[in-house]
């Protein structure tokens, strides 16, 4: 594979960061994951943005320029033949060759990686045809969930509570209501009606949730974003989640209680299809 680090395109095996950078000793580091279906980047622009959200509530520095972004991306793209997969982009404070906790000064170069994963039948995934088991977990995660951060431990680990309770994601709940899944915004749905909940500080705000939000309102679905308790979604007909790198997963089961018959739900896979068709 060939990666990009700080200006260079290099074969993953001589890539190198410093042991000092900040993104290794202190997840001081914020990321983006884009897709790519048919060798095309799915809402760049969107990702871009965020980005740019994310280091100014950081104080971080642009590594470079929006344009120059994206030129990275579709270089890494062509030199690695990716035709479906994803991009993992990551932005790091950087290091001035210490440890330390107050921030480097402000002329420290951040370190910018990005690689690209080849997913062949991301878009015809048998996961989605089969649908999504999830447990429900605790949220201790910090309190900006709105920024991406590299901070993942936690969203790990509830990772593989669910792999060891059988099942294959997990959602978190914070003061009795569902916040979002490890790596993605989580929806029920409900004689008809999608429900979410809203944008705050407490969940990352999706690039997929914003543009299926607006598939389903023009496809005349009825949409609630509120606050929602993890027994409503159990009673639920349906239910599912977005992220950039699952589109719209289907959920079937929540804590062993099994949803409408137990298959992925018509709003779910309507909605995957409206989305795959449309990003395309
Ligand atoms: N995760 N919520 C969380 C906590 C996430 O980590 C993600 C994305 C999302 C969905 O956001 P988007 O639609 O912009 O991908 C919601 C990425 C895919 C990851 O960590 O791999």
């Amino acid at each position: 594979r060939t990666v990009y680090v700080n200006g260079e395109y290099l074969p993953e095996t001589d890539a190198k960061i410093s042991i000092f950078d900040r993104g290794f000793l202190m997840a001081d580091a914020v990321y983006e994951v884009t897709s790519v279906l048919d060798g095309k980047l799915i809402d760049f622009e969107g990702h871009a943005v965020r980005l740019k959200r994310s280091l100014d509530a950081l104080d971080m520095a642009e590594p470079c320029t929006k344009d120059e972004l994206l030129d990275i991306h579709r270089k890494l793209v062509e030199l690695n033949e990716i035709n479906e997969g994803l991009i993992y982009l990551q932005v790091t404070r950087g290091s001035d060759g210490d440890r330390d906790f107050v921030f480097p000064s402000e002329d420290t170069a951040p370190t910018i990686v990005l690689f690209t994963q080849n997913k062949p039948g991301l878009a015809d995934s048998p996961a989605a045809r089969k649908g999504a088991k999830i447990i429900s977990i605790d949220d201790i995660r910090w309190g900006r969930r709105d920024i991406k951060t590299v901070q993942l431990l936690y969203p790990s680990m509830g990772k593989m509570m669910a792999k060891k309770a059988g099942a294959d994601d997990a959602w978190m709940i914070e003061d009795g209501y569902v916040t979002e899944g490890t790596s993605n915004n989580a929806y029920f749905v409900k004689n008809g009606t999608i429900v979410t909940r809203p944008l705050s500080n407490d969940i990352l705000h999706g690039i997929t949730r914003k543009a299926v939000l607006r598939m389903a309102e023009e496809a005349q679905m009825k949409i609630e974003e509120r606050l929602f308790t993890i027994d409503e979604a159990k009673e639920a007909d349906e239910a599912f989640t977005t992220s950039a790198s699952a589109f719209v997963m289907p959920v079937v089961e929540i804590d062993g209680v099994a949803l409408g018959d137990g298959t992925p739900g018509p709003i779910a896979c309507r909605l995957r299809e409206i989305y795959l068709e449309e990003s395309r």
